[in-house]
């Protein structure tokens, strides 16, 4: 299905501004189909005078369709061709005196030239189902009226209106609620939905004849010296949005003001009840709030608890148990870190970058201080959700441990730590070359729906006859775990080539 633009580009003449002019209008044609209680079709004129092109359509949700098929993409027939020129020549709405029954029912063409600085580029056809007209009501007429009017000011060139702000939420629909104002900001008309949202707000009088301006502003719960904006709307002076809060309500008002010849006629105000909608907005609001706070106390819960595995630490003798402890205080510490930024996430979709840096970050400082190696990230791990950003940064935080002890590893245990410089001579000369230069490297590369991280290092290289899947130390027990089981992926640990050790982790991810 060819979009405006693309129809635009390859078939007319159409500059960039009147294209923009075009998505302006059909991007509020609703209304003009609403009211006229009928389909329409914005045609373009054909480079090298190739006919007409239907550029956009748009159905009545008021009243049925004339039109059963799409039409956009497609030329105008010969009749509609002779229609559509005399609009566009005369620079007049035209309308054809005999209704078309080429479909089988009753359909009333009518042109509108869409004018913009001056020039015709393009024009709306209206076409009206007549077997659905009946004797009108007064609703009707109001809405025909409204119409007419939104018409002339297409045909003049001050619809749709210049610089009018988009909509945040979509605008209200005729059907929604529609009132008319007349020249002076009084009611004419009010459409039973606007009724009843304007009793919802409090309204005990009768609209109609009232100043709608005078009468909002009285039911404005707000305590602001009155808004200026929404006076403004509800005057039906500015074609803007503005919404009005009272007696539990909210209404959203749109103002069309109406001006045909240049003189005022007056103003259709479209009104929707968005009580419903704007508390389900302010829950959600909360409920993201609590999630985030949760994050953020489990963070905290779990720095307490590798706090404390840290004082029990320093109370042992035994080294080993004292760096079992250590190595479970690096194992919270990163789970906290996800945690962490969760809690600063507005969804459950973390920036895996920042947790890579942290880690890294991490991960030397617990390294031994004779081994200045600090890793180093390159490529991108992207936007990942918190079930996997967890098990990841737990991953990644022991495979950096591998290599900063078993690659590089520190000299021999010292007994005496008063009698450093003592152990620091005893270093095994082939360790020293190691560290010499020491790389450690983390490298991401994220595709459409893998991702695959590296953890490089030109150590002293695994041991002889290192088996993965018959380890048994804890460490790796553990990524195998999480990459095989929990994220669904694949772990190799191999020789690096030119020396030491590479650990590569291939995940599948979806994009988040
Ligand atoms: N980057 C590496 N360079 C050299 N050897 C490594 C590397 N990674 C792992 N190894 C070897 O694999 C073994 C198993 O690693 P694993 O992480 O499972 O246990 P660990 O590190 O010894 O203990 P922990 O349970 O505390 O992690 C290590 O003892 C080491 O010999
Ligand atoms: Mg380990």
């Amino acid at each position: 299905m060819p979009t405006l633009n693309d129809l635009a580009a390859s078939r007319t003449n159409l500059g960039e501004a009147d294209v923009e002019w075009l998505h302006a209008l059909v991007s509020d044609w609703q209304l003009l189909a609403d009211l006229s209680f009928a389909d329409l079709i914005l045609w373009a004129p054909v480079r090298d005078d190739g006919g007409w092109l239907a550029l956009a359509q748009m159905r009545p949700t008021t009243g049925p369709t004339s039109l059963q098929d799409d039409v956009v993409g497609t030329l105008a027939g010969p009749e509609d061709q002779r229609l559509l020129n005399v609009a566009r020549d005369e620079r007049r709405i035209w309308r054809e005196s005999d209704p078309d029954w080429t479909t089988g029912v009753p359909v009333r063409a009518e042109a509108i030239p869409v004018t913009r600085a001056g020039r015709v580029i393009a024009v709306i056809e209206r076409c009206t189902n007549l077997n659905s007209a009946r004797t009108p009501s007064r609703l009707e007429l109001t809405y025909v009226q409204g119409a007419d009017d939104l018409a002339r000011m297409v045909a003049e060139g001050t619809f749709p209106f210049a610089g009018e702000a988009a909509m945040l939420v979509r605008s209200p629909r005729v059907g929604d609620g529609l009132l008319r104002l007349g020249r002076s900001g009084r009611v004419t008309y009010a459409s039973p939905n606007a009724q009843s949202a304007y009793r919802r707000l409090g309204l005990t009088a009768d609209l109609i004849g009232a100043e709608l301006s005078v009468i909002t502003a009285g039911l404005s719960a707000s305590d602001e010296p009155l808004d200026e904006s929404l006076m403004v709307v509800a005057a039906g002076r500015a074609p803007r949005a503005a919404e009005v809060d009272g007696n539990g309500s909210v209404v959203q008002l749109r103002a069309i003001p109406l001006i045909v010849g240049g003189s005022r006629t007056g103003a259709l105000i479209l009104i929707r009840d968005v009580t419903e909608l704007r508390r389900r907005e302010r829950e959600l609001m909360t409920k993201d709030a609590t999630i985030r706070e949760i994050h953020h106390r489990v963070k905290n819960n779990l720095q307490t608890v590798a706090a404390l595995l840290r004082l029990q630490a320093r109370r042992l003798r035994a080294p080993e148990a004292r760096d079992a402890l250590d190595e479970a205080v690096r194992r919270v510490g990163s789970i906290a870190v996800v945690h962490e930024t969760l809690s600063h996430a507005p969804d459950e979709v973390v920036d895996f970058d920042d947790i890579a840096d942290r880690v890294a970050m991490m991960a030397g400082e617990v390294s031994a201080p004779e081994v200045r190696v600090i890793p180093k990230i390159t490529g991108s791990f992207g936007p990942l959700s918190a079930a996997v950003a967890t098990p990841l940064a737990m991953v990644l935080t022991e495979l950096l441990q591998n290599a900063l002890q078993h690659g590089f590893p520190a000299p021999a245990p010292v007994k005496d730590p008063a009698n450093r410089d003592w152990a620091v001579r005893d270093w095994d000369a082939k360790d020293a070359a190691a560290n010499d230069g020491g790389l450690l490297e983390v490298i991401a590369v994220r595709e459409a729906e893998r991702l695959t991280v590296t953890v490089a290092d030109n150590g002293v290289g695994l041991p002889e006859g290192f088996d993965l899947d018959s380890t048994t130390s804890l460490g790796l027990q553990i990524v195998r775990t999480l990459v095989v089981s929990e994220l669904g992926g694949r772990l190799r640990i191999v020789p690096r080539p030119g020396g030491g050790t590479e650990a590569v982790v291939d995940l599948p991810v979806r994009n988040e």
